[in-house]
């Protein structure tokens, strides 16, 4: 593994009895990167995040995060599942330290640290709040707030604003690359939005229909930092149209 790579995987492949989720897949994230994985649903992404994740073994082939293998869930990755629901008897501040409180007990430390990023990110005010007082992406916020206060370099992010309505999820795109540029962490983000995978990746990753394979790789010709301008940018227009393409076919 280069010194750039912070994951790597080499053939892993994953089935459910007959069902073939992930074909022999292999990949390399550059430390830093954005990455944006797109493909239909049930073809493997989240299953991918799961056995990169260490929650399901891979029936072959290895994970390497930060030159170590995978074995088990040993806590090596912050992961935003796609159901990543908040406790909703407990405030803001006690579900962006749940980690901790799973896991080995918070200390003052970790509520120092929930209360900066929740004030850094626009959150401040509402420490104190319980989930159902909080609008659709204030509880996205929170629970990615979560995710980050693990402080893992490699962030797993599955569709985190898949139930937003548009203006909220361009609100949020927006947001959470400021957070990625401020926090430098590398992130893999799977999405079924074209548009919000181009916006936000230095790299989008195309998947096949079941069973599941990586079928294209882009690099992201779009300079950062981006505006919405990009949207309507002709380089966006042409990546998208080649995405939706491999997605869609022809017709
Ligand atoms: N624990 C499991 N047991 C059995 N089959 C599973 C399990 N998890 C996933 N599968 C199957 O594996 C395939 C891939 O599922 P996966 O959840 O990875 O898809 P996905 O790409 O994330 O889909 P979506 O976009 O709808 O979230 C599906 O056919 C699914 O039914
Ligand atoms: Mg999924």
């Amino acid at each position: 593994m280069s010194v750039n790579e912070l994951l790597q995987l080499d053939n892993v492949a994953k089935s459910f009895g007959s069902t073939v989720a992930l074909e022999p897949t292999s990949l390399s994230i550059e430390d830093g990167s954005f990455v944006a994985i797109v493909g239909p649903s049930g073809c493997g992404k989240s299953t991918l995040f799961n056995v990169i994740a260490g929650l399901l073994k891979p029936d072959s082939g290895e994970v390497h995060v930060a030159d170590q293998v995978v074995t088990g869930t040993s806590g090596h990755v912050g992961y935003m599942l796609q159901k990543d629901l908040l406790m909703p008897w407990r405030t803001v501040e006690d579900n962006i330290t749940m980690a901790a409180r799973l896991t080995r007990g918070v200390t003052p430390e970790d509520r120092a640290e929930a209360r900066r990023v929740a004030h850094q990110y626009g959150l401040g005010e509402f420490l104190r709040h319980y989930p159902h007082a909080l609008s659709g992406g204030m509880r996205q916020r929170v629970a990615f707030m979560r995710t980050l206060v693990t402080r893992h370099p490699l962030l797993l992010l599955d569709e985190p604003f898949g139930a937003l309505d548009a203006q909220t999820r361009l609100e949020m795109q927006q947001w959470l690359l400021q957070v990625w540029k401020e926090a430098q962490r590398t992130v893999l983000f799977i999405t079924h939005d074209v548009d919000e995978s181009i916006f936000l990746s230095d790299r989008v990753l195309v998947m096949s229909p079941r069973p599941g394979r990586i079928i294209a790789d882009f690099a992201n010709p779009l300079e950062r930092p981006r505006s919405l301008d990009v949207l309507t940018d002709l380089r966006f227009v042409e990546l998208k149209s080649q995405i939706l393409h491999l997605l869609h076919g022809d017709s």
